[in-house]
C-alpha cells in the first residue's frame, strides 16, 4: 500500500543567502523524497524562509529596507540554488504569509485553553531596556564587562574570554550593543508554555525516548541519549542548574517581527514559537491556495507521517517544544525528526552559522559544475547517524572520475557504441548463463538497496551499487566486447554481452536515480523504459544513439571553486599539467570552436624541427598519487635506458593526469614519452620528460585528458620517428 508522507527541512533564516550546509541538508532530504516517490509513495515535500526575530528585524533596520522588504529580496534568490541542485520542493514560502500568522495564533489559542487545563502562563520577569530605542534587548545585543575575569565587550549571556555564563544583569557596566546606551531593568509580563507540566513531560519522555509507530527506537541513539539529559537537569541563564525541563519563554515585547500574540497587544511571538508552524503553513499553501484540497482533510489522514529533517544543533526546538505544541494543541506530532551532523570543507572548520565558509555552492554552479557530482559525493559520505562529515576536495574528485564514472557511466559508453553500429540499437533478450546470473543479481539487490535508502543509510547504499558496478566491469574484462568486434563471426556473443551490459546498466541506473535525478532522466530516453520507479519489469529493447552522459571533474574546476577571489575564465587557469606548461608560453593559443579538437593546427615545421624531439616509448612501472596535488601522478617510466653500472634506470615524470587515471590502472603499461626535455624542477621534486596525452582545446566544454598507448609490439626504448 502507498504512503503518505509529508516532509520538511528545516527553514533557513531569511537574513542571509543560502551556504553550503543547508544546500547538504536539502539533498540529504531530496534523496529520501526522490526514493521515496519512486516507491510509489505520495510525498509532499515543503520548507519556507524563517523570515521573525530581533536579528532579522535589525538587519532590516540597518539595510535602510522595512523587515518585509529585506525578507522578499532573500527570498528571490533561493530558486537558482534550488532548481541548480535538483531539489524536489513541492512548497516554498514563508513564515510571514498569511497562513502562519493564522495558524499561529490558533495554535497558541489551542495551547491556552487547551480543556485539561491551560499549556500557556504569563509571568513578570525583569529585562534590559534600550531607552534610546525603547526596546528590550535580546541577550546578544547587550554587552559589558564580565563579572567573572572582567574582560571588556563581553556578550550578554556568557564570557568569550573566560568561558563563564551568567544572565545579562550580572554584566559590570552593561550597554546596547544597538545605541550603546545603558540599558535600564523594566518589568514585563512575558507568556510562557508550561513544558514543566506533567503531562508534557510524560508525553516528551514517552515521544523521546519510546518507539515509532514501527515499534523501533523513534529517535537516532545518539540524539535519545542526548534528550535524555535534558529530562534531569537544565542550565539557567545565571550558569546555576535546575531539575527537569523548564518552562518556555514564548513572547517578545514590541518592537519585534513576528507574529501578534492573541488578546495580547504589543506582545509577538519568540520566533521560535511559529517557525516550525511554519512547516504546516507550507504545507497549507501548497494544498490550499495551489492545489486547491483541503488542508483539514489532509491533517484527518490517520495514515499520514510526518518527518522534518534537521541539523544537530536545533534538536531542543524539534524534540521538545515543536511535539510538545503540537501534542497539547491537539494536532497531530511528527512521526520522527532525522537529524544530520555539519559539514565541513576541506577539514575546515565548523562553518559558521551565518557566513558558511569554503564552498559557495553558487559559485559551484556558475563554474559549471555538475550539482549531481556533489548530490554523489555528499550520499557517498551520508549516513543515518548525527555525525559531521567533511568535503574534500581530493575525495570529491577521485569519487565522481574513478567511482561514479568510471565504474558506472563507462558501462554505458563501451556497449553502446556496438549496439548501434552493429546491430541498429537494437537488443537481444538473450543474454547466456553468465550474463543472465549477473543480471539477476543486479535485480536482486533491489530489496536490499530500498531499506538502505529507506534508513538513509545512502553511503552504504552507493558503495553497494559500486561493488555490483564492479561486478559488472569483471564481466566486460572476460568476455572483451571490443575483442568479440575484431571478427563478425562473434555477432551474436557481441550482441549478448553489449545487451547485458545496458540492461545492468538500466537497472543501475534506477537505484541511482534518487541521487542523480538529472543523469536518471537521460538515460530514460537512452533506453527507453522507465527510470521513475523503483523496480521495472521487462528488458531494455532499443536504444538511442549513446551521447555522452557525465563529464569528469577536473582539477582546475576545484581550484577555481576555492580561489579566494573571483577566479580567472576556467580556459585560462594556470596548471602544472604538461599541456598548460605547453599552453602557458604559447598563450596566444586560441580556442577555436570550427578547428579539430579546438583549437587551430600550429605553424607548419621543417623535417628537422620534428626531429628535435626525441619521443619514445615508455613503460609505466610505478605510479603514485602525489600528496597535496589534486592533479598530478607521479610516474616511474622505463625507456630502456641503463646506468653507468649497467643496471635498468628509471625516470621520474610528473603528469597532470589524476583526475583521469588511477595509479593501479597505468602500472604496468605502454605510453609515449619526450626523452629529450630538459629536467625541470617542480614543488613535488624533479620531473625529467613529459609523457604525451591529448585533450580538447575547449578544456571546459570537453574536459578530459587521455594518454597516449602504442599498439602491441612496442618495446620500451623505441623511438618514435
Ligand atoms: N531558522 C532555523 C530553523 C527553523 S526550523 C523551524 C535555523 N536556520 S539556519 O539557517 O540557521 O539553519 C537551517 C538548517 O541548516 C538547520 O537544520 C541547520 O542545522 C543546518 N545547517 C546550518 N549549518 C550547517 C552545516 N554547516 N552543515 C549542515 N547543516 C547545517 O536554524
Ligand atoms: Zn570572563
Amino acid at each position: 500500500m502507498s504512503r503518505q508522507l509529508f516532509v520538511t527541512t528545516a527553514l533557513p533564516y531569511a537574513n542571509g543567502k543560502f551556504h553550503i550546509g543547508h544546500i547538504m541538508e536539502y539533498i540529504q532530504a531530496d534523496i529520501w523524497v526522490r526514493y521515496q516517490r519512486m516507491q510509489g509513495n505520495a510525498v509532499d515535500f515543503c520548507c519556507a524562509d524563517d523570515t521573525h526575530g530581533a536579528p532579522i528585524m535589525i538587519a532590516a533596520e540597518k539595510a535602510g529596507q522595512t523587515p518585509q522588504q529585506f525578507v522578499a529580496d532573500i527570498a528571490a534568490g533561493r530558486k537558482q540554488y534550488l532548481d541548480g541542485f535538483h531539489i524536489s520542493f513541492d512548497n516554498w514560502s514563508s513564515t510571514d504569509s498569511p497562513e502562519n500568522h493564522a495558524l499561529a495564533r490558533q495554535i497558541y489559542r489551542d495551547l491556552r485553553d487547551n480543556a485539561d487545563g491551560s499549556l500557556i502562563e504569563t509571568r513578570t520577569i525583569e529585562q534590559f531596556f534600550d531607552p534610546e530605542k525603547n526596546m528590550f534587548l535580546p541577550d546578544r545585543y547587550i554587552k559589558g564587562e564580565c563579572p567573572k575575569c572582567h574582560a571588556q565587550d563581553q556578550y550578554g549571556d556568557n564570557c568569550e574570554v573566560c568561558g563563564a555564563v551568567y544572565a545579562p544583569t550580572d554584566l559590570i557596566k552593561p550597554f546596547s550593543a544597538l545605541s550603546g546606551a545603558t540599558p535600564v531593568l523594566k518589568n514585563s509580563e512575558h507568556f510562557f508554555f508550561k513544558l514543566s507540566d506533567p503531562r508534557c513531560v510524560e508525553f516528551l519522555q514517552e515521544w523521546t525516548q519510546g518507539n515509532d509507530e514501527s515499534g523501533k527506537p523513534r529517535l537516532q541513539p545518539e540524539v535519545a541519549n542526548k534528550v535524555k539529559e535534558w529530562f534531569s537537569v537544565r542550565t539557567n541563564p545565571d550558569g546555576s542548574t535546575s531539575e527537569g525541563l523548564g518552562d518556555w519563554d514564548i513572547s517578545r515585547d514590541a518592537p519585534y517581527f513576528g507574529i501578534e500574540i492573541p488578546d495580547a497587544p504589543g506582545k509577538y511571538f519568540y520566533v521560535w514559537l511559529d517557525a516550525p508552524i511554519g512547516y504546516l503553513a507550507s504545507l497549507k499553501d501548497l494544498l490550499v491556495n495551489k492545489r486547491g484540497q483541503s488542508y483539514d482533510a489532509y491533517m484527518a489522514n490517520p495514515a499520514l507521517e510526518q518527518y522534518h529533517f534537521i541539523g544537530k544543533d536545533i534538536v531542543t526546538f524539534h524534540t521538545l517544544f515543536w511535539p510538545a505544541t503540537l501534542k497539547f494543541s491537539g494536532r497531530k506530532t511528527p512521526n520522527n525528526v532525522f537529524v544530520h551532523g555539519f559539514l565541513t570543507v576541506n577539514n575546515g572548520e565548523k562553518m559558521s552559522k551565518s557566513r558558511g565558509t569554503g564552498l559557495d555552492p553558487l559559485k559551484y554552479l556558475k563554474l559549471g559544475m555538475n550539482a549531481e557530482w556533489l548530490r554523489y559525493y555528499l550520499a557517498a559520505k551520508l549516513s543515518a547517524r548525527n555525525e559531521d562529515i567533511d568535503f574534500n576536495a581530493d575525495d570529491f574528485m577521485l569519487r565522481v572520475n574513478s567511482d561514479l564514472i568510471g565504474k558506472y557511466v563507462n558501462i554505458a559508453s563501451r556497449a553502446a557504441g556496438f549496439l548501434t553500429k552493429r546491430f541498429d540499437g537494437k537488443l537481444t533478450h538473450q543474454f547466456g548463463v553468465s550474463g543472465s546470473a549477473l543480471l539477476h543479481e543486479i535485480r536482486e539487490a533491489a530489496p536490499a538497496l530500498a531499506q538502505m535508502y529507506e534508513t538513509r543509510e545512502f553511503g552504504k547504499a552507493t558503495r553497494e551499487i559500486m561493488a555490483l558496478a564492479d561486478k559488472v566491469n569483471a564481466y566486460v574484462d572476460q568476455n572483451k566486447p571490443w575483442d568479440l568486434a575484431k571478427d563478425t563471426a562473434n555477432n551474436e556473443a557481441l550482441h549478448q554481452v553489449c545487451s547485458v551490459l545496458i540492461n545492468t546498466f538500466a537497472v543501475l541506473t534506477r537505484y541511482l536515480a534518487p541521487i542523480l535525478p538529472s543523469l536518471a532522466a537521460a538515460v530514460e530516453k537512452f533506453v527507453g523504459i522507465s527510470m521513475q520507479q523503483w523496480t521495472v519489469a521487462g528488458d531494455v529493447a532499443a536504444i538511442q544513439p549513446y551521447q555522452h552522459l557525465m563529464q569528469r571533474v577536473i582539477p582546475e574546476q576545484l581550484d577555481a571553486l576555492f580561489e579566494p577571489k573571483e577566479p580567472p575564465a576556467l580556459a585560462e587557469s594556470t596548471q602544472s599539467a604538461p599541456k598548460a606548461r605547453a599552453k602557458k608560453v604559447t598563450p596566444a593559443t586560441p580556442v577555436d570552436p570550427n578547428a579539430p579538437g579546438g583549437e587551430a593546427l600550429a605553424p607548419t615545421i621543417s623535417i628537422d624541427d620534428f626531429a628535435k624531439i626525441d619521443l619514445r616509448i615508455a613503460k609505466i612501472v610505478n605510479c603514485e598519487a602525489v600528496e597535496g596535488s589534486t592533479k598530478l601522478l607521479r610516474l616511474t617510466l622505463d625507456v630502456g635506458e641503463k646506468d653507468e653500472a649497467g643496471q635498468p634506470k628509471t625516470r621520474n615524470v610528473f603528469s597532470g593526469i589524476a583526475s583521469m587515471y588511477q595509479p593501479a590502472q597505468l602500472v604496468g603499461q605502454l605510453t609515449v614519452m619526450v626523452a629529450n626535455l630538459a629536467p625541470r624542477k617542480m614543488k613535488f621534486g624533479m620531473s625529467e620528460g613529459m609523457v604525451l596525452a591529448a585533450s580538447h582545446g575547449d578544456e571546459a566544454a570537453n574536459p578530459g585528458i587521455y594518454i597516449l598507448n602504442p599498439w602491441p609490439g612496442a618495446t620500451p626504448g623505441m623511438r618514435i620517428h
